[in-house]
């Protein structure tokens, strides 16, 4: 393989002009993939998932590193030819698994950008714009969702750490001096915290007290309603029945879009209770939070004001690229008070008036991810937006129009925000066993998904194996969607 003499001829990085002759074969490369993928012939969509087993990659791939540098077409090529090809495309029409997403044009230059700038802000020294930048347009997200302009925000990559983050001021709320102290060792001092969460809750809640030294044994499951919500009285009893048995409640967390089903819990009752119990109510909205920016929609975030903290995911829902969640909190003192530490490098002039983001979380290092926030918000503007999740709510409720006139599938559940559950249930399988659907929809996902034309998964709900059809790429059309349905029913006929 011919190598690059810049290498090792010149020291520094790649010049100036050969950069932007790099960066036309880049972008030409991402035009012409943004193209085929919003392509209305559809046939010409690349498909979606590969057909790639384990280790294909890692074949193609040396595993020493290049003792001199290669050149930027070998190494394009490579990503053509070996990455591409093996890679499940995240912003294609046809992603309908987990919860689809989009990186948006504008997203992706502000990406460029932001790499460009490489700024990290620590502290607001290190970080001017990117600093002010994101409580500005945190507040432009709240305003746009109903929120208090006001409302404290923070951005990092995922809601996990982000839900991480909340129940960390959860227990630093509780008083019993963790950050100095820690947990162990201390004996009955310090009592079990528990955390309370529906039996729908995402496996990031359970991940962060695992993190945080409560443990996962000490995430209360609360079953859930016909509608899929936690049951406020069974919540209630269990606070009740724990602080008897002498655990300490220290956080509930509400969902409004569950990641099976999409169901909101019901905050408003949620908080009544958070508040009488002096408990921190923590909302986990990453998916669907954006969806309160629709009027039709506010009733399922009714209450989440009164939260401690909520998290929303720009990258989920808001066409941002991956990465950026969204924190708020409602006491970002108690933040401060449990992650605030400033080595003597760190400490700056302006540290009376201004806020250093490091402060309040666990990281010190942070990408400006307000940017392409700022660009995003700014590119399509709040109408922009929720005339698009009206779009995708619209393509949703269509495909269960789809599954409900179809006789050999249902709904299994009603249909929230843009996601819909459903199964297969043949005509010629009348009266089979739940075990025998199970099979049957197994069969049809692993099927459906081998061709790679479309992608989707599963989910089980109330034990009862679940497809889920989830939209959220700004590419996807009506066309995309009836496309996947017959393609899910033609499938099905092979399906015994
Ligand atoms: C409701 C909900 N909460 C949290 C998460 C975790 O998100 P992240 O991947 O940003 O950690 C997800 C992921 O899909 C989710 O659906």
């Amino acid at each position: 393989m011919p190598h690059n003499p810049d290498s090792i001829n010149h020291f520094g990085d790649m010049p100036p002009e050969e950069f932007h002759q790099h960066a036309e074969s880049v972008i030409a490369w991402i035009r012409d993939y943004l193209a085929r993928v919003s392509s209305p012939n559809l046939e010409q969509v690349p498909r979606v998932l590969p057909a790639t087993e384990p280790g294909d990659v890692r074949k193609h791939i040396p595993q020493s590193p290049p003792m001199l540098g290669e050149s930027v077409a070998d190494i394009l090529r490579d990503f053509e030819n070996v990455i591409v090809p093996n890679t499940t495309l995240w912003n294609n029409p046809n992603f309908f698994a987990y919860f689809s997403i989009t990186a948006s044009s504008i997203g992706i230059l502000a990406e460029f950008l932001i790499a460009a700038l490489n700024n990290n802000s620590m502290v607001w020294k290190s970080g001017q714009a990117a600093t002010e930048l994101e409580r500005t347009v945190l507040g432009w997200l709240a305003e746009a969702m109903g929120l208090p302009r006001d409302l404290w925000g923070m951005i990092f990559d995922t809601a996990s750490l982000s839900t991480m983050q909340a129940i960390a001021c959860a227990r630093e709320e509780a008083g019993i001096e963790a950050r100095e102290r820690g947990l162990a060792g201390r004996g009955a001092e310090v009592p079990r915290m528990r955390v309370y969460a529906s039996e729908l809750v995402h496996s990031s809640i359970d991940k962060a007290c695992i993190t945080l030294g409560l443990g996962a044994e000490n995430v209360v499951k609360i079953p859930v309603n016909e509608r899929l919500q936690m049951q406020p009285k069974a919540l209630e009893a269990a606070i009740t029945r724990d602080r008897a048995a002498g655990y300490m409640p220290i956080c509930v967390v509400g969902v409004v879009g569950t990641t099976s089903a999409g169901s909101s819990d019901d905050i408003t009752a949620l908080a009544s209770i958070c508040e009488r119990e002096k408990i921190w109510l923590h909302v986990d909205a990453a998916w669907a939070g954006p969806a309160a920016m629709l009027e039709e929609w506010r009733d399922r975030f009714q209450g989440w004001e009164r939260a401690d903290s909520i998290v929303v995911n720009p990258h989920k829902w808001l066409f941002v690229p991956i990465d950026l969640s969204v924190l708020y909190c409602r006491k970002p003192n108690v933040l401060k008070q449990a992650f605030s530490l400033t080595p003597e490098y760190l400490k700056t002039t302006e540290d009376d008036v201004v806020e250093n983001m490091m402060d309040y979380g666990i990281q010190l290092g942070r990408r400006f991810r307000s940017l392409k926030l700022w660009f995003v918000m700014r590119y399509f503007g709040v109408e922009g937006i929720k005339s698009r999740l009206r779009e995708h709510i619209a393509l949703a409720q269509l495909f269960a129009e789809l599954v409900k006139q179809h006789p050999d599938f249902e709904l299994t559940t009603p249909v929230e925000f843009a996601l819909v559950c459903f199964r297969y249930k043949p005509e010629s399988h009348a009266g089979a066993s739940e075990t025998t659907l199970e099979r049957l929809n197994a069969e049809l996902e692993e099927r459906i998904n081998a061709e790679g034309a479309i992608f989707l998964v599963h989910t089980k709900l109330h034990d009862v194996y679940t497809l889920r059809f989830a939209i959220g790429n700004l590419h996807t059309s009506e066309a995309h969607v009836r496309r996947a349905f017959e393609r899910i029913t033609g499938v099905a006929t092979h399906v015994q």
